[in-house]
């Protein structure tokens, strides 16, 4: 197909949600977009299995080694720039990137965040410590929501949502799975699609 573009995803751990891309590429859910790139930010990330499951080129880049914020984004847009990237998606990439990263792509990077925005989100709120959040609160339903990224954490334009109940005895990590299952899985490969398609 003419003009498919080309999608880097960007990952820190299990890469379920990056799963779903993968299998939503074949099954034709995306098919104005292909996923060119897996860049990770921790090199023992089940996710980097799943890339090269899938052939799909993968690269390591770590903070640590790298020594500042500016140089581990200098080398992440390095990568971008040389795969001739249109579209960055943050699959449970769990750093954040300064503004000097974020205002190079505008609505070009997007994120998938495992609650509904604007609750439990933003600095502090990753992983399995939202779903904690949205128990210990109390709230009886949650979800998942998938967003561009701006300069403010889960602050930017929400692309999709998708809202899931809350069951009684749901501990974080019973809750966590089923916002994957009926929210993240649907909704990120969508929103993908969307924003290939419309790009
Ligand atoms: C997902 O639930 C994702 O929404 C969340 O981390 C998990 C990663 O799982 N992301 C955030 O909390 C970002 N703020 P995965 O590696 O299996 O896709």
């Amino acid at each position: 197909m003419a003009n498919v573009k080309k999608i880097a995803v960007l990952v820190s751990g299990g890469g379920t949600n990056l799963q779903a891309l993968i299998d939503a590429e074949k099954a034709g859910i995306i098919n104005s977009g292909k996923i060119s790139l897996v860049i990770s930010n921790n090199a023992g990330a089940y996710a980097l299995e799943r890339a090269k499951n899938a052939d799909i080129d993968t690269a390591v880049v770590l903070k640590r080694q790298l020594g500042s914020q500016e140089a581990f984004e200098d080398a992440i847009m390095k990568l971008l720039s040389d795969y001739e990237i249109d579209v960055i998606v943050l699959a449970g990439f769990m750093s954040i990137l300064s503004e000097r990263f974020t205002s190079s792509y505008p609505r070009r990077i997007i994120n998938v965040h495992p609650s509904l925005i604007p609750s439990f989100c933003g600095k502090g709120f990753y992983g399995l410590r939202v779903h904690e959040a949205a128990l210990e609160f109390g709230v009886k339903v949650t979800g998942a929501t998938v967003h561009f990224v701006n300069e403010i954490p889960d602050g930017g334009e929400i692309i999709m949502q998708k809202a899931v109940y809350i069951e009684d005895g749901d501990t974080p990590e019973v809750l966590q799975r089923r916002v994957m299952e009926e929210a993240e899985w649907k909704i990120l490969p969508a929103s993908v699609e969307k924003v290939c398609a419309e790009m």
